[in-house]
């Protein structure tokens, strides 16, 4: 038996020593150690043995099993580094590379004038209310004074659903909606988008506006004139020059466009106001009766002003971009500039 277990030793430690990797480590420790090993089998004949010897054979076992096992966990440490020196030299872990930076996001220039224009009706006492893209029509047409067939229809290339529904053209059906609901004093705005059959260089058939109205007893024009005026020099700048223009809309009488001095060439004339000095901005005016008749407010008792911006124009005069696309090509070069 002693002859045994000091044969199965020499060979346990030659196959320890011989292992070139982890795997066929494992397989020594398997074949010498494990349960079905030859070891193992005369570890559990112990008892059948005289019982004088017994402890002699008992602690030569124990002996070779503790060298053994030391063996195989020295072997076991040399062959992780190894491992180690050998990934080290093959590159995989390279110390010197450079880091991977963190790029700060930037908001979107288009989110950037919502987020100011919203701010400075927040702060002029104005709360938000919103309305639905896909919209009824009479939300966004009779309800605000633009009969079915009226030519005035033709102001906005409307995207039709169905027969009754549209994308809406604009956020003015939110003040029908609002109106409907709720009773004055009203001071709103809604901010949102708006669909047209539209597209060129200033025209993308998705962009945003921001509509705002204003609902009280003698609510006049030179209220409307004073909150745009105070909105505008917010946006574009104390020194700029605003002037209101006649116009025409269904939903407001009278009704008002909104100019500001050019900010290319301070209102002496060049190529982006056409030689006149001015850009036109928003349009406005006193809400139209027909409109309170609508919502069965008392056109008598109460009245009010409205405005409706687009949000890409002011950006693109803001930032000085001539192209609406770029606004929606998400290239990081355009972006990372605001
Ligand atoms: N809804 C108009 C448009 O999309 C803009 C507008 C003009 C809104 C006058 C108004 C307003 O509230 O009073 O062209």
């Amino acid at each position: 038996m002693q002859e045994k277990i000091k044969q199965i030793e020499s060979e346990a430690i030659q196959a320890i020593n011989n292992a070139q990797s982890l795997p066929s480590l494992d397989d020594a420790r398997v074949r010498f150690l494990g349960k079905n090993s030859e070891f193992m089998s005369l570890l559990k004949s112990l008892g059948d043995l005289p019982i004088e010897m017994r402890p002699q054979a008992g602690a030569l076992l124990n002996t070779v099993k503790t060298k053994l096992e030391n063996a195989l966990r020295d072997k076991k440490i040399v062959l992780l580094q190894q491992d180690q020196q050998k990934k080290i030299a093959a590159g995989k872990i390279d110390v010197t590379l450079p880091g991977k930076g963190i790029r700060r996001g930037k908001i979107h220039p288009i989110t950037q004038v919502m987020e100011e224009a919203k701010g400075i009706f927040l702060r002029l006492g104005f709360e938000i209310a919103e309305g639905p893209d896909i919209e009824l029509e009479y939300y966004n047409f009779d309800g605000l004074n633009i009969p079915p067939h009226h030519p005035s229809r033709d102001m906005w290339s409307t995207l039709f659903i169905k027969d009754d529904v549209l994308l809406r053209t604009h956020t003015s059906p939110v003040q029908i909606r609002v109106m409907e609901k709720r009773k004055p004093p009203l001071a709103i705005i809604a901010p949102g988008r708006v669909y047209r059959r539209d597209y060129d260089a200033t025209h993308s058939p998705v962009f945003h506006q921001l509509e705002g109205f204003l609902v009280d007893q003698h609510v006049t024009f030179g209220d409307l004139k004073g909150t745009l005026t105070e909105f505008l020099r917010q946006i574009f700048g104390k020194d700029k020059n605003v002037r209101f223009r006649p116009s025409f809309f269904p939903f407001t009488e009278p009704s008002a466009e909104v100019d500001v001095e050019c900010v290319m060439c301070s209102g002496k004339g060049c190529r982006l106001c056409k030689d006149t000095g001015w850009l036109e901005i928003l349009g406005s005016g006193m809400i139209d009766p027909n409109v309170f008749k609508a919502v069965s407010y008392d056109p008598e008792k109460y009245s009010g002003f409205a405005f409706g911006m687009g949000i890409e124009r002011i950006a693109m005069l803001k930032f000085g971009v001539d192209n609406i696309r770029l606004f929606y090509e998400n290239d990081l070069r355009f972006l990372e500039q605001f």
